[in-house]
């Protein structure tokens, strides 16, 4: 099928790709004439495992094309899909603009029938909204809006794509249901077809649901805490009970990254909109928050005055296998130590680059490994569970620590076996027991 992806951002650009890689002809479109550049020479502007070689096999193969021009985008594709960003206001409610703007551009480049898919997160009643701008603008245009929300998650956005655990199409007319339903034929996975306002509900309501499982186990993180007992063990025996389910609930800073602390934010927003405020989620939002106050709390207790102390910092993505560094808790507790005095040597496999054209780049050092990090430091600090910092050799980063003191924010070790090595380790919700 001939498909167009307006946007060519993390979900435009991955899903594009994946779609290419399905045998679909694929046109991506981005208004940054830099971009499109960057993309045409073969070069990938994000890091996600797998994304380099899908795009570079489907640009070979002539499946995959980019172009700065939305017309010749909106006649290439009977279905175009809608994949700009929708960023938030200040009040936390998300910003259309793009959306409405694409709408406009689209409206009249339709020539013949189209589905236009909003791909986008979006509030409940855009599909509406993008409906009217389009009849709007080219009252004899021929389409369907369609919402089909993404649950791709970054680090692992090519194999959630190539193997999802659902596709959620929402569709007020058969004939956009049934091209849709072509679209994902070859991906083999279940398919829920709803009305529209229902599928985009149910992307804030998924998201939110998870942030509530983590935000749940952070809560129960700080009764350990309190109580002497341990947080693993205890998710441990929840997720056994199939109807909970282990994941999602590994305690630790908190969620960050440019969906969760975003969406949840919409969604209370939205639902104050609608008059049915959801005061779950704002519960939900504050134990992330408090989450890192207690763990700079917990440093400061033990380290007493940060002012001067070397604090290694191990991670600086807002999660393992990206280089993202959007809203990252790790950056956050950065910034706080920073602000606190500590001279902070950071390192992280994949975001050092990003930290370094940034401001907090010219505040802390940035080096080249975990033990060159941790190299004279008062501390580590664990701060993104990248899978090699469980890897390093212990007895040299012990050695040539002034103090082999560990804070592990995302209980990414075994306090046991650190102990064993001869650190001091501090987990979260672990007790308080092994570190006295
Ligand atoms: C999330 C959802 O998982 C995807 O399904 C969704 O499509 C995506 O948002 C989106 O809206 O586009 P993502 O933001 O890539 O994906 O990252 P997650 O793997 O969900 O992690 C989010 C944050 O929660 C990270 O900071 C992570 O460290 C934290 N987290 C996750 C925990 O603190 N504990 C956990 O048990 C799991």
């Amino acid at each position: 099928m001939k498909l167009t992806i307006i946007g060519s951002g993390y979900v435009g650009l991955t899903t594009g790709a994946c779609f290419a890689e399905v045998g679909h002809e694929v046109m991506c479109v981005d208004n940054n004439a830099e971009k499109v550049a960057t993309l045409l020479k073969g070069d990938i502007p994000i890091y996600e495992p797998g994304l380099a070689e899908i795009v570079t096999k489907n640009v070979a193969a002539g499946r995959l094309k980019f172009t700065t021009n939305t017309p010749e985008g909106v006649d290439h594709g009977n279905v175009v899909f809608i994949a700009v960003p929708t960023p938030p206001n200040p009040d936390g409610s998300v910003d259309l603009k793009f959306i409405e703007k694409v709408a406009r551009e689209i409206a009249p480049a339709i020539h013949s029938y189209k589905v236009i898919v909003d791909k986008s997160t979006v509030p409940v009643k855009t599909g509406e909204k993008v409906t009217e701008t389009i009849s709007r603008y080219a009252p004899d245009a021929e389409f369907d809006v369609v919402s089909n929300p993404e649950f791709l998650r970054e680090g692992c956005a090519v194999a959630d794509l190539m193997n999802p655990d659902r596709i959620v199409i929402g569709a007020n007319s058969d004939r956009a249901l049934a091209l849709m339903q072509k679209v994902y034929e070859p991906f083999r996975a279940p398919v829920l077809a709803t009305d529209i306002n229902s599928a985009e509900l149910i992307k804030h309501a998924a998201n939110s649901f998870l942030a509530l499982k983590i935000s749940y186990i952070n809560a129960v993180s700080a009764i350990c805490e309190a109580s002497d007992a341990d947080v693993e063990l205890v998710a441990e025996g929840i997720g056994m009970d199939k109807r909970i389910g282990r994941s999602f609930l590994n305690a630790g800073l908190g969620y960050g990254g440019s969906c969760f602390p975003k969406d949840i934010a919409a969604f209370i927003a939205i639902s104050d909109d609608l008059g049915v405020p959801f005061n779950l989620l704002k519960e939900v939002e504050k134990i992330n928050h408090d989450q890192l106050e207690r763990f700079i709390k917990r440093i400061r207790e033990k380290l007493w005055v940060l002012e001067d102390k070397k604090i290694a910092v191990w991670g600086l993505a807002f999660k393992p296998d990206t280089d993202d560094t959007r809203c990252s808790v790790a950056i956050e507790l950065v910034e706080r130590l920073v602000a606190e005095g500590a001279e902070v040597r950071a390192f992280d496999p994949k975001a050092l680059d990003h930290v370094k054209n940034s401001p907090l780049g010219d505040k802390i050092t940035l080096c080249g490994s975990p033990e060159e990090a941790a190299e004279g430091a008062e501390a580590v600090v664990i701060a993104t569970e990248w899978p090699e910092f469980a890897n390093v050799d212990f007895d040299k980063v012990r050695d040539s620590m002034i103090a082999p003191v560990m804070f592990d924010g995302r209980n990414l070790l075994d306090p046991k076996t650190m102990e064993r090595f001869g650190f001091e380790y501090h987990g979260v919700g672990r007790g308080l027991s092994t570190n006295q």
